[in-house]
């Protein structure tokens, strides 16, 4: 570390500045917000997962004292807002004319004085429906002859959203023709929700004197939404710099929170039309249902080998469910994410991934929860299949890893499917975490264990991320190009305020961009305030998800607050009156070179920059700097862990969890190890218990805390946790993103260590989440359920 505990620079574990207001329930929450003469929303939704809307009759509803209007699909129509495009440039309805597309599609709003009453309006409001045929099965709505879903669509003759593909599809399969051996699975990532603590809500506010639109709302990208709220309701006269988004603090996102959902729309407009604020907060029932989902990627995987293990081919077909609308969010060019980070850690030289996205009648979606755009369902995929080819060989299957691994000395790889790897060094992660984890003893416990009739496994994952989206030239939302932003003003006393275009929303950003910047300036961390949010005060940035702030607001923090020091130095050398190059630097002071104690704090010269400049000098102390990274970042890891299965119950306990996480230099390694147990827990519901499920009619199953099971800390063990350090050669200071790396890495070692321990009675592979009913079935086909 170069910085002492009181500048506590990078490397410190600070404790986190936000925590003080968090713990003593001082929080800003949207629904916190409260403003002079606010209304209140809540939405009709719909019963049937497609059905004609023959009519709505609002006169019950009207009746109620303190309801004052129902806005409905022709009351947006009259304004053009009845429609909005998706994040993937598709389209998406915000209150239908005519048809319903699926369960909990919102088809009207009640605006009332009080929430209750909202809520009584809604039950009052009385829909005719004439149900229509579903498809919620995405092959049946792939198949040829399948009824059109989106018939909206002029030309559309089936239900295919996109297709995409990279690789080399015939050398591919001609390198699986010749492999010795070909492991091959279907697997399915389900459809899963990110189940934030706080759902979704905004609080929109007209000012019709001012015609100013305020927004209170919950999104992890407050800038990109202004911009696209004045792109759709411009024709009605919101112009962008009337509109001020804000995001205040907020409870969870995971990506859930980065789609604009008819909800926000349908509040601003009833603001706009009725000129008082509304407040609109989905209760938890709304949001699993009918907010983006994640993952649905069925997936068949091919993995090619010698007899010797040595990997030679990879092909991965997909089906991808993506709802009634394609409203993915993803890079515009990336229809499928970064799906073809799918060749992991392994240095294949031949591989094919495709993508068929298929348009059902289920909520549309395919956020990239914890999850840099479709990573997890890539990395889920590859790391599953190399446990089937493991098996297949006979190999244990951390030897098999290691004997493909990318070499250390390979770095930066190109991989066959046209990602640079920055750095990385595979085979280190692997050797910790079964060096930790005692990986001989558990084989050998595991071994005495099933002689004994008793059901121990264990999994391996190691993973490859790609996170930091841009470059600015490959990757862009809907146009607005994917870099990011950091502004610092450096006050008179030597305090600092500095403002991101990104969002936290629990990451910690308060305090790890304040330890950046006490790095580069010897500023203390404390003096430092940061702010987010705030679209009339923040630089404009594209926000936080897909662990992308560290890659690039990180590193524009690093960069502004260097121009920041050669501003000071400038002003160290006027003030010591000598030449800036015989000044040397120590964290917070500029001294004369081999006078160490002749020097100027950084404090002093921030003084200067307003009290005593040199002549000519632009005065203040500020710098913002926008960057547009030349790479994305790449970081990795390698998790074991060992189950225990109930042969009673078909139940399994995750018993220990080794998770080495490499993402290059640390800023604050308690919030990394947070971000990680935090991901960690996210790997183990996905994995054991969470899925949002569909009967053949389209209802959902999952929908409610009632069936929708997120692990508590009684379903998570201990984690050990622990990290390797390989910097990005690109990154200002060598950091590399971490926060989803172990949402990514999970599930695959649990699923891995499951099948483990049931290998030897034939089972390959289980589809997760791996329920106790799933593994208890197992059990009694092969006759070992107790
Ligand atoms: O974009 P998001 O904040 O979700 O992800 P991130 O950039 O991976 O950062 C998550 C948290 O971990 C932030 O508070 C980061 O500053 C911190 N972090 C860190 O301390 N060191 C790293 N090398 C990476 C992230």
């Amino acid at each position: 570390m170069r910085t002492d505990a009181k500048i506590c620079g990078m490397g410190h574990s600070m404790k986190r500045k936000e925590d003080p207001r968090f713990i003593r329930g001082k929080g800003n929450y949207v629904d916190d917000i409260q403003l002079p003469g606010m209304l209140y929303m809540d939405i009709v939704r719909s019963p049937h997962a497609h059905a004609k809307i023959k009519k709505i009759d609002t006169s019950a509803a009207l009746k109620i004292p303190g309801v004052l209007a129902v806005i409905d699909g022709p009351t947006l129509e009259k304004y053009k807002l009845h429609w909005m495009p998706t994040i993937s440039a598709d389209t998406q309805m915000v209150l239908p004319i005519d048809e319903v597309m699926y369960v909990a599609q919102e088809v009207c709003a009640v605006i009332a004085t009080e929430r209750y009453i909202a809520a009584d309006g809604a039950d009052a409001v009385e829909v005719e429906y004439e149900p229509l045929p579903v498809i919620v099965d995405p092959l049946k709505s792939i198949a040829p002859g399948a009824p059109v879903i989106r018939k909206d669509k002029k030309d559309k003759k089936d239900n295919l959203a996109f297709h995409w593909e990279a690789g080399d599809r015939a050398a591919t399969d001609a390198a699986l023709e010749k492999s010795d051996v070909v492991a091959e699975q279907f697997v399915y990532v389900p459809r899963i929700h990110v189940a934030s603590m706080e759902t979704c809500g905004c609080v929109a506010d007209f000012n019709s004197a001012e015609g100013k639109l305020t927004v209170y709302m919950t999104t992890q990208a407050p800038h990109a939404v202004r911009t696209v709220f004045a792109l759709v309701a411009g024709h009605v006269g919101l112009s962008e710099e009337r509109i001020r988004i804000v995001s205040p603090d907020i409870g969870g996102g995971f990506g859930g929170k980065v789609p604009v959902y008819p909800g926000y729309v349908i509040a601003v407009a009833a603001s706009v039309v009725i000129g008082k604020p509304i407040k609109w907060i989905e209760d938890r029932m709304e949001n699993l249902q009918a907010d983006s989902f994640a993952r649905d990627y069925h997936m068949k995987v091919r993995l090619g080998a010698k007899k010797d293990g040595t990997m030679t081919a990879l092909s991965i077909k997909t089906i991808a469910d993506h709802g009634y609308t394609n409203a993915s969010a993803n890079p515009m060019k990336y229809p499928a994410g970064l799906f073809s980070i799918c060749t992991g850690a392994y240095p294949l030289k031949n591989a094919f991934c495709e993508v068929d996205a298929v348009y059902t009648h289920k909520p549309p979606g395919g956020v990239a929860y914890r999850c840099s755009f479709r990573v997890t369902e890539a990395v889920h995929a590859i790391e599953r299949v190399v446990d089937v080819l493991a098996q297949k060989l006979k190999m244990d299957p951390a030897e098999l890893r290691m004997k493909n691994f990318i070499a250390p000395e390979r770095f930066p790889y190109k991989s066959v499917l046209g990602w640079e790897y920055d750095s990385g060094n595979y085979p280190a992660a692997l050797k910790k975490a079964m060096d930790i984890i005692g990986y001989e003893a558990l084989r050998k416990e595991q071994k005495e264990k099933r002689a004994r009739g008793e059901l121990m496994g264990i999994g391996v994952c190691s993973f490859v991320e790609i996170v930091g989206a841009g470059p600015s030239k490959d990757f862009d939302i809907l146009g607005l190009k994917m870099f990011d932003s950091a502004e610092i003003r450096v006050h008179p006393t030597g305090k600092a305020l500095a403002r991101f275009g990104t969002k936290s929303q629990g990451q910690g950003h308060e305090t790890t961009y304040a330890q950046i910047i006490a790095e580069e300036l010897g500023i203390p961390a404390s003096d430092i305030q940061v702010e987010e949010g705030d679209t009339d005060t923040a630089p404009y940035g594209l926000g936080t998800y897909a662990s992308r702030s560290t890659p690039t607001s990180g590193a524009a923090a690093s960069l502004a607050a260097r121009k920041i020091r050669a501003k000071a130095k400038t002003l160290a050398a006027h003030l010591l009156e000598c030449s800036e190059a015989d000044l040397d630097w120590e964290p917070g002071r500029f001294f004369v070179k081999g006078v160490p104690g002749k020097g100027k704090t950084i404090q002093e010269c921030a003084f200067a920059a307003y009290t005593n400049m040199p002549q000519g000098m632009e005065p203040g102390m500020e710098a913002t700097h926008y960057y547009d990274p030349p790479n994305l970042t790449f970081p990795f890891g390698s998790y074991i862990c060992a189950v225990d299965i109930d042969r009673g119950t078909g139940e399994v306990k995750v018993r220990r969890f080794v998770a080495i996480d490499d993402c290059g230099n640390i800023i604050n390694p308690m919030i990394v190890q947070g971000q990680i147990h935090g991901g960690l827990a996210q790997g183990v519901g996905p994995a054991l218990y969470e899925e949002i499920g569909y009967d053949e009619d389209g209802n959902v199953f999952g929908g409610s805390f009632l069936d929708y099971y997120v692990p508590t800390s009684l379903e998570c063990p201990k984690w050990e946790t622990d990290h390797t350090i390989t910097p990005s050669p690109h990154h200002p200071f060598g950091a590399k993103g971490v926060g989803e790396s172990a949402t990514v890495g999970a599930p695959p070692a649990i699923a891995n260590a499951v099948v483990d321990a049931l290998s030897h009675l034939g089972v390959t592979h289980i589809d997760i989440p791996i329920t106790p009913e799933k593994v208890w079935t197992l059990l009694r086909k092969a006759g070992a359920a107790e």
